[in-house]
C-alpha cells in the first residue's frame, strides 16, 4: 500500500516547491500539502497519514505545537520537522516531539531515505497498539548504576569524550538516544554515526553536559514493571552479548572500527525487549510465563502475545529514530539469519552467534536461543566457524574472570 504523507508549511511558495520536487515520488507516496497547523489537523481527522513533515516556524500554531497535538491525537504517525539552521532555538523546543529533523533546503533523496527507514523497517509487521506506544516514546529506561557513573564522570573537570562514550555504550537506552540525537539533521551532520564515543566527540562535552543535565535526555531508571524480567538481567545479557560479538568480530578479522560497531549493535540487539517490557509489562510477563512453562523461545512467545518479535520492534523504533541502516539490519535479523543474503562473515552474523554462545555459557533462560541454524551457516560458507567463535567467546570470558562483561 502507498504510504500517505502530509506536508505542512505556511508559505505557499515553499509548499509548491516541495510538491514539484517530490513529484517523481508520486507512484510511491500519496502526498497531501496544506498551509497551516489547523488544516493539517483537519486533514488528519478525515483520513490516516503514515508520516507528517512540518515546517517549524509558522504563525498561529508552530511546528512544535502542531507535533505535540499530533502526538496526542495520532501517536503512531511518524513526525518529522523541516527546519532552517536559524531555527535552532525553536527546534530544541521539540527535541521530544519530533522523531527526526530534516534541514532546509532539503534534498529529496535524503528525505526519501529518511521516510523509508522511519516507516518501512518492520513497519508493516508492527501492530497499531505497539506503533502507538512507540510513537510517543522519547526516552527509554536506563540502568541506575550506569546513569550514576555518567553523572559522576560529567562532574569531573577534564573528562574525555572516550570515557563518556564508554559509559553511555554500556546502556541500551542511552546508546539509542544519543545516536538518535547525533544523527538528526538538527546537528547538520553529513554522515551517519553509529557509536556513542564518536557521538560525544562530535557533539562536544559541553553539549553533552547540557543535554544530560539540563534537557534530561536520559531517563533516570525506574523498574520495568515486569515481575519476571529485571532491568539488571537485560542489562547483563546485552553487555555479555556485545562483548562476545566484538570478540567474534575480531577473531574473524573484521577491523577495529567494525568490531566497535558490532559491540554497539550487540548492546542494542534486544532493545525491543526493553520497549515491550516497559510499555506492556503485564503482557510481557504472560509471554515469559509461557516461555518458562513450555520451554519455548522468547521470539515464539512474543509472537503469540504481540504478533511481532522484539527484533522487529527494536528495529522499528531505531528506524523511527534515524539510527543508521547497518545497525537496523543487525537488530532486525539477529534471530532470523536465514534472511542474510551476503556470503561470509558479517556484523549481523557476529551478533547472532554471540547471542547463541553467551546462552551456552549459562545466564538467564529468558534469553536462550534455538542454537545455530546450520543450513544457513552452510549456505554462507561458515559452517566450520562455530568452533573458532566458541573458542573466542570462552577465551574472552576467561580473561574477564568468568564474567563476560568487565
Ligand atoms: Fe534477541
Ligand atoms: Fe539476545
Amino acid at each position: 500500500m502507498k504510504k500517505r504523507i502530509l506536508f505542512v508549511d505556511d508559505e505557499p511558495m515553499i509548499l509548491q516547491g516541495l510538491q514539484r520536487m517530490l513529484r517523481p515520488l508520486r507512484d510511491e507516496w500519496d502526498m497531501v500539502f496544506v498551509d497551516g497547523g489547523e488544516k493539517a489537523l483537519a486533514a488528519m481527522a478525515e483520513s490516516t497519514f503514515d508520516v507528517v513533515v512540518t515546517d517549524m516556524r509558522m504563525p498561529v500554531m508552530n511546528g512544535a505545537q502542531l507535533l505535540t497535538e499530533i502526538r496526542k491525537r495520532h501517536p503512531s504517525t511518524v513526525r518529522l520537522i523541516l527546519s532552517g539552521h536559524a531555527d535552532k532555538d525553536l527546534v530544541s523546543q521539540c527535541l521530544g516531539v519530533a522523531h527526526q529533523y530534516i534541514s532546509k533546503p532539503c534534498d529529496p533523496e535524503q528525505l526519501k531515505t529518511m521516510i523509508h527507514n522511519a516507516c518501512l523497517i518492520g513497519g508493516d509487521r508492527v501492530t497499531d497498539p505497539i506503533k502507538d506506544a512507540l510513537g510517543s516514546i522519547d526516552r527509554l529506561p536506563t540502568m541506575p548504576a550506569v546513569f550514576r557513573n555518567l553523572e559522576a564522570a560529567l562532574a569531573e573537570p577534564n573528562v574525555s569524550a572516550n570515557r563518556l562514550g564508554g559509559i553511555i555504550e554500556q546502556d541500551m537506552g542511552m546508546t539509542a538516544k544519543i545516536l538518535k540525537i547525533v544523527n538528526s539533521a538538527f546537528f547538520g551532520l553529513r554522515r551517519s554515526i553509529s557509536s556513542p564515543s564518536e557521538a560525544v566527540t562530535y557533539l562536544g562535552i559541553d553539549t553533552i553536559k547540557g543535554l544530560v543535565l539540563v534537557n534530561s535526555i536520559f531517563e533516570r531508571a525506574e523498574p520495568l514493571g515486569t515481575r519476571h524480567l529485571a532491568m539488571e538481567d537485560l542489562w547483563r545479557h546485552s553487555l555479555d552479548t556485545a562483548t562476545a560479538a566484538k570478540a567474534i568480530a575480531l577473531a574473524q578479522g573484521l577491523s577495529r572500527a567494525q568490531a566497535e560497531e558490532v559491540f554497539v549493535a550487540g548492546v542494542l540487539e534486544d532493545l525491543g525487549i526493553l520497549v515491550l517490557a516497559s510499555n506492556f509489562p503485564q503482557a510481557y510477563d504472560r509471554a515469559i510465563e509461557s516461555l518458562l512453562a513450555e520451554k519455548a523461545l522468547l521470539t515464539t512467545v512474543e509472537q503469540q502475545e504481540f504478533a511481532v518479535t522484539h527484533a522487529e520492534v527494536g528495529a522499528y523504533l531505531l528506524g523511527l529514530w534515524g539510527i543508521p541502516a547497518p545497525v537496523l539490519d543487525i537488530v532486525s535479523m539477529h534471530h532470523t539469519p536465514h534472511l542474510i543474503t551476503d556470503p561470509g562473515i558479517s556484523q549481523v552474523l557476529a551478533v547472532y552467534a554471540a547471542d547463541i554462545l553467551v546462552g551456552e555459557l549459562g545466564g538467564n533462560p529468558i534469553f536462550r536461543t534455538g542454537g545455530f541454524d546450520l543450513t544457513t551457516l552452510d549456505r554462507l560458507g561458515l559452517a566450520d566457524r562455530v568452533e573458532p567463535w566458541r573458542t573466542a567467546v570462552r577465551a574472552q570470558k576467561a580473561q574477564q574472570g568468568g564474567d563476560i562483561h568487565g
